[in-house]
């Protein structure tokens, strides 16, 4: 009887076996989600759209880009760590995968436990950004009236567990006043009205300030990046402002649901690193003040070691700023 039973289950267990490695020979058999967790228009999305763009030559097959907006980021990273684990819904998130623990104490999901990972992508300098009208003319007077002014000036953000919130968090600790935060689906929207003059200022990627800076469009104090940015090359890092190793730099990563295959994991990690070596890609992060990371960071076990290292940084220093999301 024991015999039958032990055949039976191994029968079973070759079949799944077979069926998975079918599955993962013929993958991507059918179109890719790559899910941003902002709005449409802003930093994430435009580094995903680059992305999707050049893997989709790598891969063969179209990968469509899906804006989750929402609770800094976290509904998207939610939304994708409950996804089916098959490879066709992926995840390109940044920074905000390591803050978020901090920040949630009820957070749905565990990004080191929930996600299995596809490698680095890009790493990008921040611009603390002003409207254009925006009294103060450089770092210094920032402050000055930041702190006189500190019950009207409003401070853009995306939310708890965006950049632009870690960002703003950190600023506010450095300067010692806390300021009113508008908070928005992604810092594009939070763009328009900066853009608008219905915000003050705020902190953002370089991949969505540099050409509204270069069109003189906004006014800029300062990038979060201990060197100066070759795309910004007469922008002082705060650090030379007056904000000592004052640094925050919004690194990104590729993930996909816990349990998706290794071999597509692995088809999805090579396909990330000719997307990284492709010219349009490498040209356009340069434009926008970034560039893609080095290909040996471009692989799962390197995701997976920076984003603990990061979430084991953030913690202790969020928590000591007292933020809580809930
Ligand atoms: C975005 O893409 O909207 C930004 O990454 C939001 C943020 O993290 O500040």
């Amino acid at each position: 009887m024991r015999r039958s039973t032990a055949t039976r289950l191994l029968t079973l267990v070759l079949a799944l076996g077979a069926t998975a490695l079918a599955h993962a020979q013929d993958y991507p058999s059918k179109v890719i989600t790559m899910v941003v967790p902002f709005a449409a228009g802003g930093p994430t999305d435009t580094v995903a759209r680059l992305l999707a763009q050049a893997m989709s030559g790598a891969l063969k097959q179209q990968i469509i880009v899906e804006n989750v907006g929402g609770a800094g980021g976290t509904l998207g990273a939610g939304r994708v760590a409950r996804a089916a684990p098959d490879g066709y819904t992926i995840l390109l998130h940044h920074i905000g995968q390591s803050t978020a623990p901090a920040l949630y104490r009820k957070l749905p999901y565990d990004p080191l436990k929930d996600y299995e990972y596809i490698g680095l992508v890009t790493e990008v300098p921040m611009t603390l950004v002003a409207r254009k009208d925006f009294p103060p003319k450089d770092f210094k007077e920032l402050i000055a009236y930041v702190k006189a002014n500190k019950d009207k000036v409003t401070y853009a953000n995306a939310g708890l567990g965006s950049a632009s919130h870690l960002c703003g968090t950190l600023f506010m600790s450095a300067i010692g006043t806390p300021l009113t935060t508008v908070p928005y689906k992604g810092t594009g929207p939070a763009m328009n009205d900066l853009l608008g003059g219905q915000v003050d200022f705020m902190c953002d990627q370089t991949t969505n300030t540099t050409s509204q800076i270069r069109a003189g469009k906004i006014k800029v104090y300062g990038v979060t990046t201990k060197t100066r940015v070759p795309a910004l090359p007469d922008v002082p890092t705060l650090h030379e402002a007056g904000l000592p190793n004052f640094e925050v730099t919004v690194w990104h990563g590729l993930y996909a649901p816990k349990g998706t295959p290794k071999p597509v994991v692995d088809k999805l990690s090579a396909a990330l690193k000719v997307a990284l070596q492709d010219a349009t890609v490498k040209q356009r992060f340069a434009d926008l003040g970034t560039e893609p990371v080095a290909l040996d960071r471009a692989t799962p076990e390197a995701l997976r070691e920076h984003l603990k290292r990061e979430i084991d940084k953030w913690g202790p220093i969020l928590k000591q700023a007292g933020v809580y999301a809930d």
